[in-house]
């Protein structure tokens, strides 16, 4: 792990227009994962445990990124942005991961960029993947948790800096449009559309919705390597998905396991 780099934590901090999420930056060159950072200093650090909601955790290099289901996340050069939010309990919102999801979107918008959701928590520009979420959840007082909300965005990748079994799969803001981006930028976008989904969404489940073509669609799952047919009926007011699968209504919660092929796009 790198020191924290004082300076530009502070100048990210200077600039952001939000009340609660980025009160605290923590900018690093090198950390294995950021999720794993704002985990292990939720359990260590005492500022952290009392007061951390809101605090933010920023790399420009990981050399273990997490990805959901116990995979790894390609994130070991500076592409992209590597970023963890400590949010507290009482959550505002059921699912979380559907706040971060959308504020991607919105911030993508800002950008030019089209882009749609995949259940649970994936944001696609056509059917390959530009930003994945991970949600750890720590019990830090009494009945109390935090989760870290962990997003990582391809930024500046070319479709060569993917490993060959990612691209056909994945995608960057720069393969898009032509342009390179300032990832700090790309921060500020996210964390300022995050912080106004959280606090002013109404309804975070039809917010999602409308930002999703998975219902009415035909597609295939995954379940314990086994892959089957079912069309998407709809998403419930807890965020599972409702679909039809030989003629039965399933509600699939994202635990499972269960996974969704993109060629439903
Ligand atoms: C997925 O598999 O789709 C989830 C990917 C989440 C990656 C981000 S990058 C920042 C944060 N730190 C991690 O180790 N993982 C998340």
């Amino acid at each position: 792990m790198s020191d924290i780099d004082n300076k530009t934590s502070e100048n990210i901090r200077a600039s952001l227009n939000t009340k609660i999420f980025g009160k605290k930056i923590l900018y690093f060159d090198t950390l294995e994962s950021t999720n794993k950072l704002a985990l292990a200093e939720l359990e260590t650090n005492n500022e952290a445990q009392n007061s951390s909601e809101g605090f933010v955790y920023i790399t420009k290099i990981q050399t273990h990124g997490q990805g959901s289901y116990g995979n790894s996340w390609q994130s070991d050069s500076s592409l992209g942005l590597w970023s963890s939010i400590v949010v507290y309990s009482p959550y505002k919102h059921n699912p979380l991961t559907f706040v971060p999801a959308i504020a991607i979107a919105c911030m993508l918008k800002d950008y030019g960029i089209e882009s749609h959701l995949k259940w649970p928590n994936d944001v696609l520009v056509g059917n390959k993947k530009i930003s994945g979420i991970l949600c750890q959840a720590k019990q830090v007082e009494g009945s109390k948790f935090a989760c870290v909300i962990g997003v990582g965005i391809n930024v500046n990748h070319s479709i060569d800096n993917f490993s060959p079994e990612l691209q056909n799969k994945a995608i960057s803001m720069k393969m898009i449009t032509g342009k390179e981006y300032n990832t700090l930028e790309i921060f500020k976008s996210y964390i300022e559309h995050f912080e106004n989904v959280y606090l002013n969404s109404s309804n975070i489940i039809e917010e999602w919705k409308m930002r999703s073509k998975i219902i009415g669609s035909d597609i295939t799952g995954k379940l314990n390597h086994e892959s089957f047919e079912a069309k998407v009926l709809d998403i419930t007011n807890d965020g599972y998905l409702k679909i039809l699968r030989d003629g039965k209504i399933e509600i699939l919660n994202s635990r499972t396991g269960f996974d969704i092929d993109t060629d439903y796009v």
